[in-house]
């Protein structure tokens, strides 16, 4: 039922539900060979901390992503890791995981769910191996 909360970031439970997306999301990054390297291994905890607080302020949450790291420009982050489609499709696998865990409503976890798809094609950089 959609009720009287008018943003996604308060429907499905603010700040604690997105850090617990992003823990789950990270649990599979850290078995994952492949995207795991591109991480900062010093700094796992910053990265868990920076996807949290930019997808709280995309969905409607507090705005302080953005106090912080200023503009988000996401492709142009992403332009020092190669992703590839096989890492575009890594990706989605650890967040269609970590969204699992969440057991949102179809309605909330349809909207968070075609943006992750969206975002990832947009976020493809390279087609080589
Ligand atoms: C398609 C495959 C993707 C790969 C391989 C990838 C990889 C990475 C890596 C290695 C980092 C650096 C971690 C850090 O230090 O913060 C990063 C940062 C980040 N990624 Fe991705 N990413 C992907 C897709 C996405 C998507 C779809 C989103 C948004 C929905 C996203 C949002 C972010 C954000 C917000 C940061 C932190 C940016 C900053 O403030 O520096 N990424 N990503």
């Amino acid at each position: 039922m959609v009720d009287a909360h008018s943003t996604l970031f308060e429907r499905i439970g603010g700040s604690d539900t997105f850090d617990q997306l992003v823990r789950a999301f990270y649990e599979g990054i850290r078995e994952d060979d492949v995207l795991l390297p591109m991480y900062p291994q010093e700094d796992l905890e910053g990265a868990i901390w920076r996807l949290s607080a930019f997808l709280q302020q995309y969905f409607g949450g507090p705005q302080t992503y953005s106090e912080q790291r200023g503009h988000p420009r996401l492709r142009m982050r992403h332009s020092a890791f190669k992703v590839n489609p096989g890492a575009r499709e890594r990706w989605l696998t650890h967040m269609r995981r970590a969204l699992d865990t969440l057991q949102l409503s179809p309605l909330d976890d349809g909207e968070m769910w075609g943006y992750f798809e969206r975002a990832a094609l947009s976020m493809v950089n390279t087609f080589e191996d």
